[in-house]
């Protein structure tokens, strides 16, 4: 099975916003126009931070340009988002989002980590024992767990301020379940790849802007947008990278 992470497209309400010298709305273009040529996914996801500001208009034209990648579009907010709105636009039909998903052999669970009142994330204990029941009622299925904020330190001080509050619980939780075999991200807008005992912890660069990897404070990188491919076998193996669209 075929999955592409898409992560921080950004968009605005007006299809002509700047966000730090970039035009969301034409990396995202560029990102899809690329997805066009590849190997057809058999789903996408998109792991927050979908609108900059919001808005009614961001959302529809992420809908609109989502829709034809891929049978399934599945979505969860970041902390940019509106999360009512998110409903309102992905309750139902094919771009969604949804808290557990069967793809073939595999589960993906996937987080809200956004919180009102801060632009880091927190999973919650409510939340946490969601996941673990459904681990423990789907133990011979690879696990894929999609989040938006990142639950390890990655090295760049003023994004790791503004990481997972509670990342250390859920690895935690993560690790009692054996079938879990991968963690994916957005936030950092850059590319993360590392281990966590048997769990593989990836991180995706932006549609849109890009961080400065390691950098103490906000930093803009001028590394083009990118997308993740995942191939994910029936037996739980993982392959996966990172392709940026110049
Ligand atoms: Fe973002």
């Amino acid at each position: 099975m075929r999955l592409v992470q898409l992560t921080d497209t950004h968009l605005f309400a007006d299809p002509g916003a700047d966000l730090g010298g970039c035009r969301p709305e034409l990396g995202l273009q560029r990102v899809c126009d690329a997805l066009s040529r590849a190997p057809a996914p058999d789903a996408v996801l998109l792991t927050g931070d979908l609108t900059h500001d919001g808005s009614d208009a961001g959302y529809r034209r992420i809908r609109e340009a989502l829709e034809p990648l891929a049978p399934e579009v599945l979505v969860i907010p970041g902390n940019h988002d509106d999360p009512q709105r998110m409903l309102g636009h992905f309750g139902q039909g094919p771009v969604r989002w949804v808290t557990h998903r069967v793809l073939g052999e595999w589960q993906l669970i996937l987080l809200n980590t956004a919180c009102d009142d801060w632009s880091g994330g927190r999973v919650g204990s409510a939340q946490r024992q969601a996941l673990e029941g459904c681990l423990a009622s789907n133990p011979d299925r690879p696990a894929l767990i999609a989040l938006h904020h990142q639950p390890v330190s990655i090295g760049a001080p003023w994004l790791d301020a503004i990481g997972l509050s509670d990342g250390e619980a859920l690895l935690q939780a993560l690790g009692r379940y054996p079938q879990v075999q991968a963690a994916v991200w957005g936030h950092v807008h850059q590319a993360y790849d590392a281990w966590h005992g048997s769990v593989r912890l990836l991180a995706t660069p932006a549609t849109s802007l890009q961080f400065t990897p390691a950098s103490v404070s906000f930093a803009v990188d001028d590394q083009p947008p990118g997308y993740r491919w995942l191939e994910l076998g029936p037996d739980g193996a993982i392959s996966s990278g990172v392709e940026r669209v110049g």
